[in-house]
């Protein structure tokens, strides 16, 4: 049967070889990463030495198609080059993400993908300034491909579309996750944290906030986990959590970074970007698709996201300036410094 993904500009383009992402990871002789969305690789008809991602988004999640592909235009306007070329489409009536696969020689360890973070080259202060600044709070070494030309890149970024706070310039995000009719609870820079053995810890859960937070977790999973942390905060009836585990990965950002003129300059055209433009092109795109499929609640959908992600611009627009006035700070101690 001949299967063909369509475009924004409406071009229909014809696809071979569609196999789920883990046959594939194998068939390349590759481990396998941990990820839970249905994935795909495939080859185009006309062009077959490529290879490409496909993942397609139920219609209740079409945040993530707007995180997906307003991640790459951030990188590309920034010039950054960490998050390739991603665009938006329709596979068999569903919106979907696709973009090329990128060869890498494996998974990267735990060991490895530390030892890349704590290097702190361009490549990595960029990957770092962007994932703060943009709100990819989910650095786990799955969503993250050391390229053959020894480049760190930043591959599933779907979690721009949460809301979420940060304290300081560095602190790993807190995401707005569910309600509760729990009172305030602990803060932003004193978080409170359940540990234990993945039952123990839905339990305690369970106890605190009911139901809601078994269902904001993966309970299935979590519940088979040794080991298991929640960190969080209650506040105005919401529960938020900091997914980032510090036993994994210390190496998130380094504090001290050294930030270099050249830096601090590629730094500030993050600045330029319009992140309203950029989400609102998206949201044009995401609705051409969604009227070439005829779906009925085209513009209902589109409304309710431009509101949503009117907030998260927000939050990349509060997140810069805190980034922006940490590294102009240890900039200028950098200069006192020399000239003393
Ligand atoms: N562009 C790509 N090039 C190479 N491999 C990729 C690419 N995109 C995804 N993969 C592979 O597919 C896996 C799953 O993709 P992804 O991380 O986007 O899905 P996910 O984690 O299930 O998504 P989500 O977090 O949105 O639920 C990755 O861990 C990686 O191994
Ligand atoms: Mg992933």
């Amino acid at each position: 049967m001949s299967e063909n993904i369509i475009f924004v500009d409406k071009q229909y383009k014809f696809i071979l070889d569609l196999i789920p992402m883990g046959e594939c990871l194998v068939n390349k002789g590759k481990s396998i990463t941990s990820f839970t969305s249905e994935v795909f690789c495939f080859k185009f008809k006309e062009q077959q030495e490529q290879g490409w991602v496909l993942k397609p988004i139920s219609v209740n999640n079409l945040r993530e198609a707007v995180a997906e592909r307003a991640a790459y235009k951030f990188s590309n306007e920034a010039g950054l080059g960490i998050v390739p070329e991603t665009k938006i489409g329709s596979y068999k009536g569903m919106v979907a993400i696709i973009k090329p696969f990128i060869d890498s020689n494996n998974h990267l360890s735990d060991e490895t993908y530390k030892y890349l973070l704590a290097s702190n080259n361009d490549n990595i202060k960029d990957l770092k300034n962007f994932w703060f600044v943009f709100g990819q709070w989910d650095t786990s070494s799955d969503n993250a491909i050391y390229t053959n030309d020894g480049r760190l890149i930043s591959i599933d970024n779907t979690n721009i579309a949460n809301i979420q706070k940060v304290g300081t310039y560095g602190e790993p995000h807190f995401v707005k996750t569910f309600f509760t009719s729990h009172p305030n609870e602990g803060s932003i820079e004193q978080a409170d944290r359940i540990i234990g053995p993945g039952k123990n810890v839905l339990e305690v859960l369970n106890t605190k906030f009911g139901e809601n937070a078994a269902k904001s977790v993966n309970a299935e999973i979590i519940a088979k986990k040794p080991y298991f942390e929640f960190t969080y905060f209650v506040n105005d009836n919401y529960v938020w959590r900091n997914h980032y585990s510090f036993d994994k990965f210390p190496n998130y950002f380094v504090p001290k970074a050294q930030m270099d003129i050249k830096s601090l300059e590629k730094f500030t055209t993050i600045k330029n970007i319009d992140c309203n433009n950029i989400f609102k092109t998206t949201l044009q795109e995401l609705q051409t698709i969604l009227e070439m499929q005829e779906e009925p609640n085209a513009k209902s959908i589109i409304y309710s996201l431009d509101r949503h992600f009117d907030i998260i611009c927000e939050g990349i627009n509060q997140r810069y300036d805190l980034a922006y006035d940490y590294l102009v700070d240890q900039y200028d101690e950098g200069i006192a410094e020399l000239t003393c």
